[in-house]
């Protein structure tokens, strides 16, 4: 869980924001609720390396890598950073191309604590089926520095990414083209390009269907609680990527609920996967430890709907408690089947218990 700098800042992010980030993280609350990486994404490098060969920032946004980290970590914080496999980043900013030893070591001298590793050009100098091999020159590096870097892996979905990424050394890896803040894409990602990928997602190495647009502007509070249940139910990482100094309440409310933030974390790791669909409907389900399912109602149409979970589709069978965990309430016991009015484009998110 985390905050990436991409979604909301693209290219005008620089150490002032970075630290004002940070801060807002800790006075918000969304810290101790667990987004502890702080990953600027793409155009803090310089475009050239120093006369030694070292990747260095752009020092008119970022004049002291080393000193930043030193600060994020004094807030309990941990730092992410970003290259690419290519010469050059898909801004235009240096790549880690035939560097990757020295840049890993740079990083690690930094202070870095996670890296996103984005494709981009790297497509004019390797070959598709050199992908696992180009990921795992990085994997290696990162290892070899001794320093725990998480290890993000971005190519966007290509070349059966899920079955090969772990063993380039990814901890996680995008599953799918770049989110956009609106409601299609982010439905289409989150229910339909999941689909099939549950098996490759565990404790360590993750589907990752992209950041988190909740917060940005282009989405109602219902359709910002979908995304976030769904990427909950997908055992996604959390990486949020809105404006943490300027939130409102809606904002704050999702990112930060308990609850719906324990379905994702939850230890045994399971991604959710479609348990029944009806149209526009969908039942999906997570099972938690201790043999809870975390089950989520959703209505991806226009219009209110009663979504039904049967427990047929489910595979329960019997009694079971059940809990809504946006309203935060014990709904009472119900046998065969669970439904609910859910509001356009929204979601009701219950846990059954065992
Ligand atoms: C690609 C990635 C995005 C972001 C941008 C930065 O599009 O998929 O997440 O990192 O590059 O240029």
């Amino acid at each position: 869980m985390g905050w990436n700098s991409w979604n909301f800042f693209r290219d005008t992010i620089d150490d002032a924001i970075v630290r004002q980030v940070a801060q807002s993280l800790v006075s918000s609350g969304l810290a101790a609720k667990g987004y502890v990486y702080l990953n600027i994404d793409d155009s803090w490098a310089a475009t050239v390396r120093d006369a030694a060969g070292n990747i260095q920032s752009d020092p008119s946004r970022f004049p002291d890598m080393a000193g930043l980290a030193a600060y994020v970590h004094s807030l309990g914080l941990k730092i992410g950073i970003y290259s690419s496999p290519g010469p050059a980043t898909c801004a235009g900013r240096m790549g880690s191309y035939q560097h990757e030893a020295q840049d890993a070591q740079t990083f690690a001298a930094w202070g870095i604590d996670y890296l996103k590793y984005d494709w981009c050009s790297a497509t004019h100098v390797y070959k598709p089926s050199e992908q696992p091999a180009a990921y795992k020159l990085m994997g290696d590096a990162l290892a070899a520095t001794g320093r725990p870097i998480v290890y993000s892996i971005c190519q966007y979905g290509a070349n059966g990414v899920w079955t090969w990424a772990a063993s380039s050394g990814g901890n996680l890896w995008r599953t799918t083209h770049d989110i956009k803040d609106n409601w299609t894409v982010m439905s289409t990602i989150g229910f339909d390009q999941q689909l099939g990928l549950a098996p490759f997602a565990g404790p360590g190495h993750w589907n990752d269907p992209d950041m988190l647009e909740v917060g940005n502007g282009g989405m109602t509070f219902d359709e910002s609680k979908t995304h976030f249940s769904l990427w909950a139910m997908l055992a996604a990482p959390l990486v949020a990527g809105n404006d943490i100094r300027n939130m409102n309440s809606h904002t704050l409310e999702i990112l930060s609920d308990s609850e719906v933030i324990a379905v994702d974390q939850d230890k045994l790791g399971n991604e959710g996967t479609r348990a029944a669909v009806n149209g526009l409907l969908e039942v999906w389900q997570k099972p938690l430890a201790n043999g809870a399912l975390a089950v989520g109602l959703f209505n991806r149409g226009a219009t209110p709907a009663t979504v039904t979970a049967t427990w047929q589709d489910l595979g329960l069978a019997g009694s079971h408690a059940v809990r809504d965990l946006w309203a935060h309430v014990n709904l009472g016991d119900f046998s065969n089947e669970y439904s609910a009015s859910v509001p356009e484009h929204g979601v009701v998110l219950v846990k059954i218990a065992h």
